[in-house]
């Protein structure tokens, strides 16, 4: 089955086509990639400090033609091979959510195809399995995105166990907002994991919330006020010599990704032992940050367990895992396929 992918819950156009031949014969999955399509805003976004989500919307119309077109030819398939369409419903942006929706379902009506809505988590959950080394059912999955922060025990397609979530702030969110802080671009989260390479350890003592808090809740936002108040400390002292300025962000940096970083791998492990599971997952944005990674890979070599990571490239948001995860709902019997044209986005 060949499955067309759209994502355009926030700021990036994503489109791609997935074949699930490879998956059904038990091959690796990220063979059934067979063209895919990017855009990101964010350059777009960046003077505004944040997404515009009346910009996003608009964006998204202007790019998701030539991004099918590209994935068509990178495949070499024609439209008439498609068998599906996926795509985002929710949670996202509302206007952009009903860009990628009322394409979907226009082409589909056109083409006399059914759509099928995908969770935009439930994405981010599955594109691990498109790693080269896939993880076995059940997993754990850490989800650390812009907009959500949970852990998930997986236990197949579309089995998903909420096991804890953030309180307030995403860690993607206390990422982009300490970054502000810093004086770094929107978003900052590969920006301040950059910064903190060049911190000392150690030089703050920020909080870690929650850390022994005996649940897998998460919360980040008493990490950014503390943050803040460092700033407004140092920037109390006036200081001027600007390498005692970037070496201050740079600690603070560092204090800043070590406090989020101890907390979640953490709660990982703590998930881990709770459910008996040996293999976990890192998805989302966040995903893509080396120290969190490392102390991932460190804990795990220590206390025996397994670290997936979807492809770099899929951390962030993508057509392809929504091709993907929508492909794999598409194999089993009640999938939630329609073929009535009426748009059906769930923004929260
Ligand atoms: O999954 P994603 O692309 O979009 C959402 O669904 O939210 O995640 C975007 C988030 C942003 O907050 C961004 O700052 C963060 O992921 N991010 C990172 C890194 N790369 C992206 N955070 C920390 N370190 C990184 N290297
Ligand atoms: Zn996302």
């Amino acid at each position: 089955m060949i499955v067309l992918g759209i994502e355009t819950s926030c700021d990036e156009t994503g489109v791609a086509i997935y074949d699930t031949t490879p998956w059904e014969a038990g091959k690796p999955a990220f063979l059934g990639i067979l063209g895919q399509g990017l855009h990101s805003q964010i350059a777009m976004h960046r003077d505004y400090g944040g997404v515009v989500p009346e910009l996003a919307s608009r964006d998204h119309i202007r790019r998701v033609l030539p991004l099918l077109d590209q994935s068509l030819v990178q495949s070499g398939l024609k439209l008439g091979n498609i068998d599906a369409i996926a795509y985002t419903q929710g949670p996202g942006l509302a206007g952009a959510l009903l860009v990628g929706s009322a394409f979907a379902k226009s082409l589909a009506q056109g083409l006399n195809l059914p759509t099928i809505g995908v969770h935009h988590l439930e994405g981010h959950l599955l594109s691990p399995l498109l790693g080269q080394t896939a993880p076995q059912f059940p997993f754990i999955a850490l989800l650390v995105s812009g907009g959500h922060t949970q852990l998930m025990k997986v236990s197949g397609i579309g089995q998903y166990e909420l096991l804890g979530e953030t309180l307030d702030d995403a860690a993607g969110e206390a990422f982009d907002k300490t970054a502000k802080l810093l004086g770094l671009d929107y978003p900052g989260g590969a920006a301040i994991s950059k910064l903190a390479e060049k911190g000392r350890v150690g030089i703050f003592d920020l909080p870690k919330p929650m850390l022994h808090s005996g649940d897998l809740d998460f919360s980040f936002s008493g990490l950014k006020t503390a943050v803040l108040n460092q700033v407004k400390k140092f920037e109390a002292r006036s200081v001027t010599e600007p390498t005692e300025v970037v070496q201050f962000h740079a600690d603070l940096a560092r204090s800043f990704v070590d406090a989020i970083v101890t907390v979640l791998v953490s709660k990982s492990e703590k998930a881990l032992k709770q459910t008996g599971c040996k293999h976990l997952v890192l998805a989302g944005g966040v995903g893509a940050n080396l120290q969190l990674r490392n102390a991932l890979n460190e804990k795990a070599m220590k206390n025996g367990f397994e670290v997936h990571y979807p492809p770099l490239e899929l951390c962030t948001d993508n057509g392809v895992m929504i091709a993907f995860a929508g492909a794999l709902r598409m194999l089993s019997k009640n999938n939630g396929s329609t073929t009535s044209g009426a748009f059906d986005i769930k923004p929260r």
